[in-house]
């Protein structure tokens, strides 16, 4: 009888607070969203669904432009149209970051530095300005860097010429090596060998960071889940160690431990190749203490943070387009063609030559809107209340672009299910970009990678549709995986020589 009282009462504190909560939220003007339970909030749904792609979709059918909902002790508001995105994402006050315990984790491992994707305040906006200036002063998009990429695509493409055609090829290890190659040498000028065992269980742990089953999310969400959680809290752990460790060697392999690193620095100032690859950028930048948040403890966490956003993002990309390339033949046929047509034999084209490709680039384009492969970006902080569209944010608050809701709705399209190029083609053959794709986000935290990653992801599928035709190796199946960064399922591809 007194269990039955006890759960009587505990249900009815439970329904009463959720009402008063929800009272609450109505009187102080919160945007419209799912019905939050006490401790987990709307969480339940998020879990039931695996994921937040399909909640986001259904709540911003139900909802409109703005819907909000908690997340165990987080308040979120979920923005679902882009011209709203582009507004609220250019303000100061919406450009912190959520401060979960795996982002304190990363930071301590690597001496309570803060890196640049989860930094916040005068620390990030220094950290942004300095990427933004040495990726253009690297060359990003320009003659300097397409060089070093036409030389990894060559040990790309030689790869599909010896093993192309064997069953049970999978082009995505030789081409994890290639992008990660692309980015280390932006970063330290090192080149790793796709069978080198240290970095590929580096670059699959970096990967594993990226892809969240929802136990990683509860952990992280809900600190008291840790407690039946201790295995993926053990793993999370040990993955974010071993990353550290292994940026920890890039950095000394490069300027040697403490004591070098000192006489390496006096020696880089004296010099005016400094400018070599972001690394040394970095160290000048110390060296020069013209900007206060830069340490030599800092380099570490920046290195990790260019490599995790700047790896398994085009990577993914790059399977994407491979694996629409088969599902719709007609579509590869058409870029082959106008590919053979204007770019020169031998040649591996690149943004800057500006070869009139408009059914190529409205390709690539839908390729980026089709994968939505961050499918609601990385989440923004209020740093202080604000109102959008009427609606009451209270500091602290995240704010999420649901970027694949925009990509995929039919308020914005005509049969976004489909692979369709030919949608950012106008009457007169022309290409024609949309403000609605943005795989990049907008605003003042948009990827500082973008050159780049354009580059690559343009010059590695032309020269491969120049050279192959690809062909599914298997079952074809256009589902996304989970996480921040979502990628194609497990495919086989056969490249036959054209
Ligand atoms: C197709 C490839 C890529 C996609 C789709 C992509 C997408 C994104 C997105 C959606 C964000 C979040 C922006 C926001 O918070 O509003 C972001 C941030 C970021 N990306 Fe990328 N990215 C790609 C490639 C790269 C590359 C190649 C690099 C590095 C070389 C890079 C470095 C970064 C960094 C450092 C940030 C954090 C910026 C900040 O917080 O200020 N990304 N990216």
């Amino acid at each position: 009888m007194d269990f039955i009282i006890w759960l009587l009462a505990i249900l009815l504190t439970a329904c009463g607070t959720t009402v008063c909560f929800e009272i609450y939220r109505r009187w102080r003007k919160y945007a419209p969203g799912p019905m939050n339970y006490p401790l987990i909030g709307a969480l339940p749904k998020i879990v039931a669904a695996h994921g937040i792609v399909g909640p986001f979709r259904a709540w911003a059918d139900r909802y409109g432009d703005v819907f909000s909902f908690r997340m165990g002790p987080y308040e979120a508001v979920v923005l679902n149209d882009p011209a709203l995105i582009r507004e609220v994402f250019n303000k100061d006050v919406v450009s912190g970051r959520p401060q979960l315990p795996i982002i304190k984790l990363r930071s301590e491992l690597n001496g309570n530095s803060h890196g640049i994707i989860m930094a916040e305040g005068q620390h990030w906006r220094e950290h942004r300005r300095f990427t933004l200036q040495t990726m253009r002063d690297l060359g990003m998009g320009r003659a300097g860097m397409q060089q070093k990429i036409i030389e990894e695509v060559g040990e790309f493409i030689d790869a599909l010429k010896k093993d192309g055609l064997r069953e049970d090829f999978d082009y995505k290890i030789p081409l994890h090596a290639t992008v990660a190659n692309i980015i280390s040498r932006v970063l330290s000028g090192a080149r790793y060998d796709k069978n080198d065992a240290n970095f590929l269980r580096f670059v699959d742990n970096v990967q594993d960071a990226l892809r969240e089953d929802n136990a990683k999310f509860l952990w992280n969400i809900l600190p008291w889940t840790r407690v039946f959680l201790r295995k993926t809290q053990k793993s999370v752990f040990r993955r974010t160690k071993e990353i550290a460790v292994f940026i920890d060697g890039v950095c000394k392999q490069k300027f040697g431990d403490v004591t070098e690193q000192a006489l390496k620095l006096s020696n880089a100032t004296g010099r005016d190749d400094v400018t070599v690859d972001f690394m040394e950028r970095y160290v000048h930048t110390v060296q020069a203490k013209q900007l206060s948040s830069f340490t030599m403890n800092g380099l570490g966490l920046m290195v990790e943070d260019m490599f995790e956003a700047g790896f398994d993002t085009s990577n993914c990309t790059l399977h994407w387009a491979f694996l629409l390339m088969c599902a719709y033949p007609e579509v590869q046929k058409t870029v082959q063609l106008e590919l053979d047509h204007i770019v020169p034999q031998n040649t591996i084209p690149s943004v800057s030559d500006n070869y009139p490709l408009p059914y190529y680039e409205a390709t690539l384009l839908e390729v980026h809107r089709f994968a939505s492969i961050v499918p609601t970006g990385i989440g923004h902080r209020v740093e202080k209340d604000m109102t959008i569209n009427g609606y009451f944010v209270p500091e602290d608050t995240w704010v999420i672009a649901n970027l694949h809701y925009v990509h995929f709705s039919e308020k914005y399209w005509s049969h976004p299910e489909v692979f369709d190029p030919s949608r950012f083609i106008d009457g007169e053959g022309k290409f024609v970009t949309s403000d609605k794709v943005m795989p990049f986000s907008v605003g003042k935290r948009r990827c500082v990678g973008e050159a780049l990653a354009k580059a690559e992801v343009y010059m590695i599928l032309a020269a491969v549709l120049q050279r192959f035709t690809l062909q599914i190796n298997g079952r074809l199946d256009l589902t996304q995986t989970r996480g921040l960064v979502c990628d194609t399922q497990h495919h086989l591809i056969n490249f036959i020589p054209r």
